[in-house]
């Protein structure tokens, strides 16, 4: 088992994990500092390509998000998610998740639960391929947002499924908006760690949207805590700009290229 992974698993009872979302090398380098999993998630079909869902975003979209996440990643376990339609069987997705881990060089590879496809993942796991599973809200097959695992059924049925992932081999599994109680109990019964969004502190690490996070995505519900805005940041910086490209303050010759280094 790759390292990376084995690290992640250590965690569990250990120490808490810390999750966000990347999709390119230059948020990538930033969060690498500091995090433990770096996800390249479907959301970027909301957050970069303004879809209305997750379901429109192609393979060939997320392993070129990927590759730019992977120059900026070194120490950071790198998960990616496999988009809707990827792996609606066993053999188109051993086909794609081996194209995803052979043209990203990523250390897992993230599938939403639709309550069955267990096997999907266990074959996966025999072609050596890491996988995290995904329980609760899966955009990727719920059209309603909601609290999952309220009542006693739901969460015995959340725990199941939970339960079936793991035994499928996966190594790590997202609660996304999971009532607390029900992530308590399944993050108890699980042997590997549980990562929560919208699910409450019990789970073993906790995932965001780097761009709601960063008060620069639009969306922010009630789970998100905004930790900047740098939509205002940004609004000054672009502001200040413009008014002096119209005001001949910039550039001056302080900003003359002649002896500078040039980004290759
Ligand atoms: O696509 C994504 O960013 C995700 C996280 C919100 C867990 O799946």
């Amino acid at each position: 088992m790759n390292k990376k992974i084995k690290k992640i698993l250590r965690k569990k009872n250990n120490s808490k994990i810390a999750c966000l979302t990347a999709y390119s090398k230059t948020v990538a380098k930033i969060l690498d500092k500091f995090v433990d999993i770096i996800l390249v998630g479907d959301s970027m079909a909301n957050v970069l390509y303004g879809h209305k869902n997750t379901h429109k975003i192609s393979l060939k979209n997320i392993i070129q998000h990927t590759i730019s996440v992977k120059m900026g990643t070194s120490k950071s376990t790198l998960v990616v998610d496999m988009p809707k339609g990827s792996y609606n069987n066993i053999k188109t997705a051993q086909k794609n998740a081996k194209l995803v881990m052979k043209k990203t060089k990523c250390d897992a590879i993230k599938i939403e639960s639709n309550g069955r496809n267990y096997k999907i993942i266990n074959e996966l796991i025999k072609k050596n391929i890491p996988v995290m599973g995904h329980i609760g809200y899966t955009p990727q097959f719920k059209k309603k947002f909601k609290v999952e695992g309220v009542s006693r059924i739901d969460t015995s049925k959340l725990l199941k499924e939970a339960i079936n992932i793991e035994k499928a081999g996966a190594f790590s599994i997202v609660l996304e908006c999971i009532s607390p109680n029900a992530a308590k109990i399944i993050t108890r019964e699980l042997n590997i760690p549980t990562i929560g969004i919208g699910s409450s502190s019990y789970c073993d690490g906790q995932i965001l949207v780097t761009d709601d996070m960063l008060g620069i995505s639009g969306f922010y519900p009630k789970f998100v805590k905004k930790y900047a805005n740098l939509n205002r940041v940004i609004e000054k910086a672009v502001k200040k700009y413009t008014r002096e490209v119209k005001l001949k303050k910039f550039p001056t010759m302080k900003n003359f290229l002649n002896g500078t280094k040039i980004r290759n």
